[in-house]
């Protein structure tokens, strides 16, 4: 039997077909643009998510289609998705890395204060988060606001149009800030806040529960049988599925657009400080989440827009992890965790005559790092031990930028036999759903496997703890230049 893993990404989204050992049978990608209407704006037309997925399903299950039993999604977090009374899209969906609502946020963190969105939901408002966007939204686009009949997550509007099921579940559903994560149910609270009604949002269900199957006439069209669904996951609780990272006290990180540490925990827990999010996990418990808004996003932009080349080893060769004088700031599209300033932006300081290209390479690396490195040290200071990450995405292919990330946070950083991540965390998803694994972990103890391992280096490790307080330094003294003018 197989199973259909989407991860619906901030660029593309990418399908894998495995078998139910875990095995990649096939895979397709498909891309679909993403607009910035205006500084800090990020929008994407939900019918494009879907015309690729249709498009792309095609493509994936050709030759497969009796074979199929389960499918499900990951799908990039937060994006605020309104249809009507007709369930049409009413607007654009305001994406994840999208800054609109910093003074919503300050309306929540501020006047209504974070003690009580703690209380209610765990976390406090970062413009990414949906319920601050919703706000903007009522404050901003009355008229599309008194015409909302249902608000969803982008995963979730993908599942409802292929299966006629309005659900979603905890580990996305954590991060609407309308969501009571202990709980696992929605918040009065938060509902009322934003003038919402509980029927306007989708049931919760558990990530791995069979909420139905794929339409009838979709089936006939990509020549399936019945194919059951799971609602899926955040894509950073289904990557953390996809690399076996599940039950308590395990690390991983994902350097794709985003840059996310995730910490599992069998128990709730909160970060006092908020400077970590308190969300629930897509194996039925919880984790504690640091999100940097751009990490190999940085690398992208800067090899492919700036220094014009696509090809990235060629651009890496004989750069050497150790010394750099060049530090680099990585909040091209402002900071979340841990300091919520949608107002900072990129710097590189500290070149001189003898800077290299590969210096400024190594910098862009090393400032994602080190940025992360702040979610890990939250994470310390509260006592929880980090010594190994697991790591997958785009910049994980980096040999090294994975050794950098290893002397940076003093970690052993592994290796999966599944690099899709996100995908191959919905694959098992579905698997659990269609009943071939009795458990998530039982699924991942079953098909994920450690394959490569590196341990850092404490010479290395020692100057980037020098270069860490350089960073430190640094955003401290752009924090006010950042809001001049604002
Ligand atoms: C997590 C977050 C990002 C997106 C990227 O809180 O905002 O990691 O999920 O797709």
């Amino acid at each position: 039997m197989m199973y259909i893993g989407i991860d619906l990404g901030t660029s593309s989204v990418k399908m894998i077909l495995c078998d139910s050992m875990g095995k990649i049978i096939n895979s397709v990608n498909r891309e679909y643009p993403i607009s910035f209407p205006k500084e800090g704006y990020s929008e994407q037309n939900p019918e494009d998510w879907y015309n690729e997925t249709i498009e792309g399903l095609k493509a994936l299950t050709e030759g497969y289609g009796d074979k199929i039993k389960g499918l499900s999604i990951a799908g990039q977090m937060h994006g605020l998705v309104m249809l009507d009374e007709n369930d049409e899209l009413l607007r654009e969906c305001i994406l994840w890395n999208d800054s609109r609502s910093s003074k919503e946020c300050d309306y929540l963190n501020c006047e209504i204060g974070v003690k009580k969105l703690t209380e209610w939901t765990a976390n406090i408002a970062f413009p990414g988060f949906t319920a601050p966007k919703i706000l903007w939204v009522k404050n901003n686009e009355r008229d599309i606001f008194d015409r909302c009949k249902k608000i969803m997550l982008p995963k979730d509007y993908l599942v409802y149009r292929l299966t006629g099921e309005f659900v979603t579940e905890p580990s996305d559903a954590s991060g609407l800030l309308l969501f009571d994560v202990k709980n696992k149910c929605y918040s009065k609270e938060m509902l009322e806040l934003c003038s919402i009604t509980e029927d306007m949002l989708p049931k919760v269900h558990e990530s791995y529960d069979k909420i139905g199957t794929v339409k009838k006439e979709l089936c006939e069209l990509f020549g399936w049988g019945k194919v059951i669904v799971a609602p899926g996951a955040g894509d950073n609780a289904a990557a953390a599925v996809g690399m076996g990272v599940t039950g308590g006290n395990m690390c991983s990180i994902s350097l794709g657009t985003s840059g996310t540490v995730f910490i599992t925990s069998d128990k709730f827990t909160v970060d006092e400080k908020n400077a970590l999010h308190s969300f629930a996990h897509a194996d039925g418990g919880y984790h504690l989440m640091g999100c940097i808004l751009s990490a190999a996003s940085c690398n992208k932009w800067f090899l492919e827009d700036i220094l014009n080349s696509k090809d990235y080893s060629e651009c890496e060769k004989g750069i050497a992890d150790g010394e750099n004088n060049v530090i680099f700031l990585p909040y091209l599209m402002g900071e979340r965790s841990p300091h919520n300033d949608p107002y900072a932006r990129g710097a590189f300081v500290g070149m001189s005559m003898d800077t290299e290209r590969g210096d400024m390479i190594k910098a862009v690396m090393e400032g994602v790092c080190y940025a992360l490195r702040d979610s890990v040290e939250v994470a310390r200071g509260q006592g929880i031990v980090i010594d190994e990450v697991r790591v997958c995405g785009g910049g994980a292919k980096s040999s090294l930028w994975c050794k950098i990330l290893a002397n940076v946070l003093r970690v052993k950083v592994l290796k999966t036999n599944c690099q899709e991540g996100p995908s191959f965390g919905a694959c098992i998803l579905a698997s659990v759903a269609s009943g071939e694994y009795e458990s998530v972990k039982a699924a991942t103890d079953n098909t994920v496997k450690v394959v490569s391992e590196l341990m850092y280096d404490e010479e290395a490790a020692k100057k980037y703890d020098k270069g860490y307080e350089k960073f430190t330094l640094l955003y401290k003294s752009l924090k006010d230049w950042y809001r001049y003018e604002k």
